[in-house]
């Protein structure tokens, strides 16, 4: 999968692809990962990137003609066109499902908002998709962006070296995911449930769906009505 970034602050992505499953995902090839700096795109002297809002009140909206920019140069010639995200709290929930269809994308663009967000005319113009990472205002694009491509890259056939455990994750049926315990079996007197020490696979396949079942009872009655 390529990824295009536009950003205002490109170091913000420094550490991000250089670690654990999302390195191993670049050093194999099934991640590519390019970062444009949004300010490259500015054709003011100071590169300028923000302005006052019309309507007045505070905040700043970042600029919409470098951003107009940036995608005719990213995404206008490029055939076939890739899908254009623009992570925001207006966006509609992204979730698992999500995530799973991301994941068999061939090229995704992102777009980081920051300050107030962008000019309207941006998304209409250029955005296909417009997520929220939670009911919570984030103070840019960068964190929602990671989350995004982390979610669906893990979901890339071959990038988790065991794809069955993703295939028994929190969300899979709408449940939450049940405990899980390594050793030692007694820890300072806390032991691990005896069902999952007898070998009985088919009980421990029982246990770990009724205590998923249960645990999604009390957290998240919400996914049980999906
Ligand atoms: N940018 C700021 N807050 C956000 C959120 N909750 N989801 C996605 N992008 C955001």
């Amino acid at each position: 999968m390529k990824v295009d970034i536009i950003t205002l602050f490109p170091g913000f992505f420094e550490g991000v692809f250089t670690h654990s499953i999302l390195k191993r995902a670049v050093d194999a090839g099934a991640l590519q990962i390019n970062i444009h700096d949004l300010r490259e795109y500015t054709t003011d002297k100071h590169h300028q990137a923000d302005d006052y809002r019309f309507g007045g009140g505070p905040g700043m909206l970042l600029k919409p003609e470098p951003i107009f920019n940036a995608f005719e140069d990213i995404v206008s010639n490029v055939h076939p066109r890739p899908l254009v995200l623009f992570p925001s709290p207006q966006g509609i929930p992204f979730n698992q499902h999500t995530a799973d269809e991301l994941s068999e994308k061939p090229h995704l663009v992102f777009l980081c908002g920051h300050y107030k967000g962008i000019d309207q005319r941006v998304i209409e113009r250029w955005i296909d998709r417009e997520y929220s990472v939670g009911d919570y205002v984030l103070t840019g694009g960068e964190t929602a962006v990671t989350t995004i491509i982390d979610a669906s890259v893990r979901m890339i056939p071959g990038v988790l070296g065991d794809l069955g455990s993703a295939l028994d994750d929190s969300f899979r049926d709408n449940l939450l995911d049940c405990s899980h315990y390594t050793r030692p079996e007694n820890l300072e007197g806390l032991k691990v449930p005896g069902i999952l020490m007898s070998g009985h696979h088919k009980n421990i396949e029982i246990w770990r769906r009724i205590t998923a079942r249960v645990l999604t009872e009390n957290r998240r009655p919400d996914l049980l009505l999906k």
